[in-house]
C-alpha cells in the first residue's frame, strides 16, 4: 500500500479514493501531496474536541472583570513619565511593527486581500495598506527612525498581497524595511469530520487564524530577523482599522512601567451586542472572551455604576515584549471552531454550495496567548481616536462608518 493509501485508511479518509479516481494525474499528485502534509493526529484531535464541546464554548473557570487604565485620565506628570519611556524605546530603533493581514474578509465581500481595499476617505481614497504605511511613516519622520514592518499574509493570500505592494510601489516605505511572512493553514472539516475538495481538486484548506502569528514568527525567521535587529518590542495590529495607532509611546510606557510583558488597547465596549472581543480574567489571567463565545447573560452584565462589567473591548492593538512573543511561539495555543458555509465538490464530480453551515473551520486567537503571563497592562483609548474597523458590506463597522469616524479624527487634528 502507498503511504497516502495508508493515511487515508487510518484516519477515517476513504472517501478521497473516489476524488483520486476522478481527478487527472496532475489534480491526483497535487492531492497526494496534500495529504502526505496534513497532521491528521492534530486534526482528529480538533474534531474530537468540537464534539464534545458543541453544547457551551467557554470551559468552566472563573472569570472576573478586568482593570486598565484610561489614557484620557491619567495625571499629567505620570503621562509624561509614561510618553519618555515609550518614546526612547522607539527612538533608539528597539520597536518593530506587524499588521497581520492573513484573513479573508468574507464578511465585508471584498474579492480579495483586505487591505487591497479602497477606502472613500478625504482627501483622497486610500487603500487600507497604504492609511497603514502612511501612520508609520508619519511617526518615522517624528522620530527620525524607519521602523521594520513585518506584514503576516495567508497561502491564499499572499502573492496578490506582495504584487500589489509592488505594483504600489510599497506606498514609498523603504522597501528593506518591509517584510511579508506566510502563516499556516488547516483543513476545513465536514460535519463526520471528512475532509472537503475543491473544484479545482484541492483539499480544502483556511488559514490557522491569527493566533498562529507566533508560531509563524518563529518558524518563519521573523522572530530571529527581529532579535538581530536589537528589537525589544513588538506592535501587532489588524489590517481593518482605519484608526490604528501602531506607535502609542503611552501603551508602550505603561507596559513597561508597570513591569509587564504585554499590553494591550481597549475603548469602551458600545453595546453588549458589539461584536467585539472583551477582557477579562481567567483563573486569574489575563483573557480575552470572544464575542462569538460570550454568554448573552455575561455580555448584559453591569456593575453598580451601570457600565456593563465585561465592557473593555479588544480592538487588537498588541503589545509583545520579545521575551513574551519567544515565550508564546513556544507553546501550542487552543483552537477554536466555528461552523461555516462551505462550498465542496461531491463525489459525483459536482460542486455544492450549502444554504446552511456544514463544515468546522479551525482558528487560534492571537489573545489566547495573554495566559501565558500573569498580568497585562490595558491602557483605555476611545473609540473617535482609536477604532474605525471595517468589518461589514452596510451598516455598523462598514467602510461607511470607517469613512466617517477617519474623516472626524482627520478634522480635529
Ligand atoms: C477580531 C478579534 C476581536 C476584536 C475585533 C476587533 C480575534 C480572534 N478576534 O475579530 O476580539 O474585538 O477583531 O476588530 O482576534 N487574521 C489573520 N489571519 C487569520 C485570521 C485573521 O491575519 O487567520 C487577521 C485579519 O486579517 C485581521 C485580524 O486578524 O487583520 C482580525 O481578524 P478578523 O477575522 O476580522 O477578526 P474579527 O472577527 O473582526
Amino acid at each position: 500500500m502507498q503511504k497516502y493509501e495508508e493515511i487515508l485508511k487510518n484516519n477515517n479518509q476513504e472517501h478521497i479514493f473516489k476524488y483520486l479516481d476522478m481527478a487527472n494525474d496532475e489534480q491526483k499528485q497535487q492531492i497526494i501531496n496534500q495529504i502526505e502534509n496534513i497532521d491528521f493526529e492534530q486534526l482528529n484531535q480538533l474534531y474530537d474536541i468540537t464534539l464534545e464541546s458543541k453544547g457551551g464554548k467557554l470551559k468552566s473557570c472563573i472569570i472576573e472583570h478586568t482593570d486598565f487604565v484610561d489614557k484620557y485620565n491619567i495625571k499629567q506628570d505620570y503621562y509624561q513619565k509614561l510618553e519618555d519611556i515609550g518614546k526612547e524605546i522607539i527612538k533608539n530603533n528597539k520597536y518593530a511593527v506587524v499588521t497581520m493581514a492573513g484573513g479573508q474578509g468574507t464578511r465585508l465581500g471584498f474579492d480579495g486581500p483586505k487591505g487591497t481595499f479602497k477606502l472613500n476617505i478625504a482627501p483622497k481614497p486610500k487603500y487600507l495598506f497604504e492609511i497603514i504605511a502612511d501612520g508609520i511613516k508619519e511617526a518615522n519622520d517624528s522620530y527620525g527612525i524607519t521602523l521594520p514592518w513585518y506584514i503576516m499574509t495567508s497561502n491564499e493570500n499572499n502573492k496578490q498581497t506582495v504584487d500589489f505592494f509592488k505594483q504600489h510601489n510599497y506606498f514609498n516605505y523603504p522597501q528593506d524595511h518591509i517584510m511579508f511572512f506566510i502563516q499556516g493553514d488547516l483543513p476545513l472539516v465536514d460535519e463526520k469530520g471528512k475532509l472537503l475538495v475543491d473544484e479545482k481538486f484541492n483539499i480544502k484548506l483556511a488559514a490557522d487564524g491569527n493566533g498562529c502569528i507566533f508560531k509563524a514568527m518563529k518558524n518563519t525567521g521573523v522572530l530571529s530577523d527581529m532579535k538581530n535587529r536589537g528589537i525589544e518590542w513588538v506592535f501587532i495590529g489588524a489590517v481593518d482599522n482605519a484608526l490604528l495607532k501602531m506607535t502609542d509611546p503611552i501603551l508602550l510606557g505603561l507596559t513597561i512601567d508597570e513591569k509587564n510583558q504585554i499590553g494591550s488597547k481597549s475603548i469602551v465596549k458600545r453595546n453588549p451586542q458589539e461584536r467585539v472581543g472583551v477582557f477579562c480574567k481567567k483563573d486569574n489571567l489575563p483573557s480575552v472572551i470572544e464575542y462569538t463565545e460570550l454568554p448573552e447573560q455575561m455580555a448584559e452584565e453591569r456593575d453598580e455604576e451601570g457600565d456593563l462589567l465585561f465592557g473593555e473591548s479588544h480592538i487588537m492593538c498588541n503589545l509583545f515584549s520579545i521575551d513574551a512573543l519567544e515565550k508564546i511561539s513556544s507553546n501550542e495555543l487552543p483552537y477554536h471552531f466555528a461552523h461555516k458555509k462551505a462550498s465542496f465538490l461531491n463525489e459525483d464530480g459536482k460542486l455544492i454550495k450549502p444554504e446552511e453551515p456544514n463544515a468546522y473551520k479551525y482558528e487560534a486567537f492571537i489573545f489566547d496567548g495573554f495566559n501565558y503571563f500573569d498580568d497585562i497592562s490595558i491602557l483605555r483609548g476611545c473609540r473617535e481616536k482609536d477604532f474605525a474597523p471595517i468589518k461589514n458590506k452596510e451598516g455598523s463597522d462598514s467602510p461607511e462608518t470607517a469613512i466617517k469616524l477617519y474623516n472626524d479624527y482627520w478634522k480635529e487634528v
